[in-house]
């Protein structure tokens, strides 16, 4: 959750400022960007040259660039640059500055011109932390919509021991991932989806099959766990690693993905069907590969279920139903026959007449068309950038 997250760190005076160069770091190693922005104070614990080299980027702590040329440094734009301002380690002089609005310092300019979300992680000494001017200010910050992440007892710097010590830079990053994880826009949804293609067996070597490379399945899958969703990925025989923190089940049948795949919609929010699922498997197939000489000259074929025709039948009011049609020609009447005939909110058609587009590609173009009447076309993209398409879309189907 926070691969590419913009994150403005503000480093205020205390002890714990030490502390804001492993929690840079951490932040770094799960994705985010980072700069640092420091009250003179906190200069005094930790050099702006740390925090700088760790980051790749100089450190803010003054609102003039070059005191002779009279170049200053525009706090307004570092506000509106961040995704997030974290205060950590916030003192209870800065927190108080806060509640009162305060502008005394760079640090205390940004955070009055910036329009992301402010968190505070808390750092003093115990008898500080309990007083009563302490306490109010943080629920009143809390009141304002600052979350508050709370400190943590065990050895202050001081001597005493109590509650105090700001969190660790490790369990600071899981509170911002679970945090910003909480603001996606597809929080506590759950999706179950279908990918890949479906091999038949004929013996215990040969298949039918098809060559979708599940390469759109697994982007959108991504894209949509980066949105916040709870991600079901059923997946048919691919070349493509597990994407991460998705729950990916491994299949190779029609069959076996038809039951994998209503067993979870049932608990599902959406179900999307990205599979190139085979329509016909044999009859029989041998459990031993068989010898030229045993091949019959004709296999006869069973037509296989159609698992989001079956999701359509199940689905309810409260479900939402995507599915795809890869079509050789234009395909809209075709897609949209589908869209009605398997009761779908959204068909995505992509067609291989279109260059670029359809199995095995890196890119696709794609046109959407919804059960309400809209339909929306979209230029030959990368699998990402049109999973982040589809992904909007859906946003848009749920909020009506
Ligand atoms: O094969 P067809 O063009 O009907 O596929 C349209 C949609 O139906 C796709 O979303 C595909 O994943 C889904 N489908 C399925 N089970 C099948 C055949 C297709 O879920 N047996």
């Amino acid at each position: 959750m926070l691969q590419h997250k913009k994150i403005l760190l503000g480093v205020t005076g205390s002890i714990a400022a030490y502390k804001s160069a492993l929690l840079a770091r951490e932040l770094q190693r799960r994705g985010a960007e980072v700069r640092v922005i420091m009250t003179p104070s906190a200069t005094e614990f930790i050099t702006p040259l740390t925090l700088a080299t760790l980051t790749g980027h100089r450190v803010y702590s003054d609102f003039t660039e070059n005191k002779d040329s009279g170049e200053w440094t525009n706090h307004v734009e570092l506000g509106l640059w961040g995704d997030l301002f974290l205060i950590a380690p916030a003192t209870a002089q800065t927190l108080s500055a806060m509640v009162a609005g305060t502008c005394d310092n760079f640090l205390m300019a940004v955070h009055l011109s910036s329009r992301c979300p402010v968190i505070a992680a808390p750092a003093m000494d115990l008898d500080m932390f309990q007083h009563d001017a302490t306490q109010t200010n943080l629920k009143t910050l809390q009141k304002r919509g600052v979350p508050i992440i709370e400190p943590e007892s065990g050895p202050l710097a001081s001597g005493l021991d109590g509650k105090g010590r700001m969190a660790e830079p490790e369990t600071i990053a899981d509170w911002l991932e679970s945090w910003f994880q909480s603001q996606a826009p597809l929080a506590g949804k759950k999706v179950v989806m279908t990918a890949g293609p479906t091999h038949e067996p004929i013996d215990a070597v040969r298949f039918i099959g098809n060559r979708s490379s599940g390469k759109m399945g697994f982007a959108l899958a991504t894209a949509l766990k980066q949105s916040g969703a709870n991600v079901h990925l059923i997946s048919g025989p691919v070349q493509l690693s597990d994407p991460l923190g998705v729950h990916v089940t491994r299949v190779e049948t029609a069959v076996e993905m038809h039951a994998a795949a209503l067993e979870a919609f049932k608990t599902a929010d959406i179900g999307i069907a990205t599979a190139a699922v085979a329509d016909f498997r044999a009859k029989s197939s041998a459990s031993e590969k068989l010898h030229r000489n045993e091949m019959p000259a004709a296999i006869e074929l069973h037509e296989n279920p159609d698992i989001l025709a079956d999701w359509g039948k199940q689905k309810r009011n409260d479900q939402l139903l995507v599915g795809f049609a890869l079509e050789s020609d234009d395909g809209v009447n075709s897609a949209k026959s589908k869209l009605e005939r398997k009761n779908l909110d959204m068909i995505v058609l992509n067609s291989t007449a279109d260059p670029g587009a359809g199995f095995g590609t890196d890119t696709n173009k794609i046109s959407v068309f919804e059960q309400n009447g809209n339909s929306h076309i979209f230029e030959l993209k990368s699998k990402e950038e049109v999973a982040q398409d589809i992904v909007q879309l859906i946003q848009i189907q749920l909020q009506q």
